[in-house]
């Protein structure tokens, strides 16, 4: 019982920092995201007689540890789903490498749940793909559906998961995203959003959310990108000030991702327009209309620090291959 899926990473415009429900990964606030095409992950499953236990390869190398039990845990919904009790080996490569910095979370528990419930015989519709990638990485429920993704928060279970707003060729902006830091981060998203609380501009955070998914639903709907680009580089500077804030406080930063943002400025100034976002990372992503990519990639890979620019355009979500 085997099956292959991909999927991709997504980059969100309206950040998740914080969780209603830490366990079942039910996020404080709706998220809104686009799907990247050039960051996935591949994944098989294969549920085996002949395999005594679960075992996780990641680019050809066996992961143990958190990591892997992570994983591991996440089988276990599955198989409880198709009443099964088959032990997995589970293999994943990614299109980015992982000292990239880029976070494999989004993609590789989407790419998981798809792989593992095709070859745990369970077919799954979207919803439900979503909200079970979601119980294993907030993020990875919206790089389920197609596209401009939409992730609300409810007080149930079953009725937080993602969907998708337009498809990928709706709008023919991108993502460049810098990268400035290759390090793994001391502190994991996971358990960052549990510090959200503890900053005392948290609650205030939560509050303008309504009205800013409102804003970039509306700036999405009119494909008005100066308004988009607005709401959404504020809101990732809204994140980072409780991010800061938290106790302990938490500094994502680099010296050279505040030099992007100079950049980012500084094109600005000059008539060129693109707006930046920035996730529980150093690395810095650079969101432009497409035909304006070319010049910004080259313009960053230029600044101090930036190790390398990778372009990604709006893609489709998890699939089977
Ligand atoms: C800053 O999805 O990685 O990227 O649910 O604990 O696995 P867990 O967290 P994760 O958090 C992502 C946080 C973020 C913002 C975002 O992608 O919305």
């Amino acid at each position: 019982m085997k099956a292959t899926a991909q999927a991709p990473s997504n980059i969100a415009f309206i950040k998740y920092w914080g969780k209603r429900d830490e366990k079942l990964r039910i996020p404080a606030n709706s998220s809104i995201s686009m799907n990247l095409s050039n960051t996935y992950t591949t994944t098989t499953v294969d549920f085996d007689t002949s395999y005594k236990v679960d075992t996780f390869f990641l680019e050809g190398k066996r992961v143990t540890g958190e990591e892997a039990l992570r994983v591991f845990k996440h089988l276990d919904r599955l198989r409880n789903l198709a009443k099964m009790n088959l032990r997995a080996k589970v293999t994943s490569s990614n299109t980015f490498p992982k000292a990239s910095g880029i976070a494999s979370s989004a993609s590789g528990f989407a790419a998981l749940t798809l792989a593992a419930s095709r070859a745990a015989g369970l077919t799954l519709n979207t919803k439900d793909l979503s909200i079970l990638a979601r119980i294993g990485s907030g993020s990875a429920c919206r790089s389920i559906p197609d596209g401009f993704v939409e992730w609300k928060t409810a007080s149930d279970s079953n009725k937080s998961y993602a969907v998708s707003l337009h498809p990928p060729d709706y709008w023919a902006i991108c993502d460049l995203v810098a990268i400035v830091g290759t390090k793994t981060k001391k502190v994991s998203s996971s358990e960052g959003h549990a510090l959200a609380e503890s900053s005392p501009f948290y609650k205030t955070r939560l509050q303008s959310m309504p009205k800013k998914i409102r804003e970039i639903k509306t700036a999405l709907k009119k494909r008005d990108f100066t308004k988009f680009g607005e709401v959404l580089e504020a809101e990732a500077v809204s994140m980072h000030t409780v991010m800061m804030t938290s106790n302990p406080p938490l500094f994502y930063w680099l010296p050279a991702t505040l030099k992007v943002m100079q950049e980012v400025w500084s094109l600005r100034d000059r008539g060129v327009e693109c707006y930046f976002t920035i996730d529980a990372g150093p690395n810095i992503h650079v969101i432009c209309e497409f035909k304006n990519a070319k010049g910004i990639q080259t313009a960053l890979s230029k600044v101090k620090g930036v190790k390398s620019v990778l372009l990604n355009k709006p893609a489709p979500g998890a699939r089977l291959i």
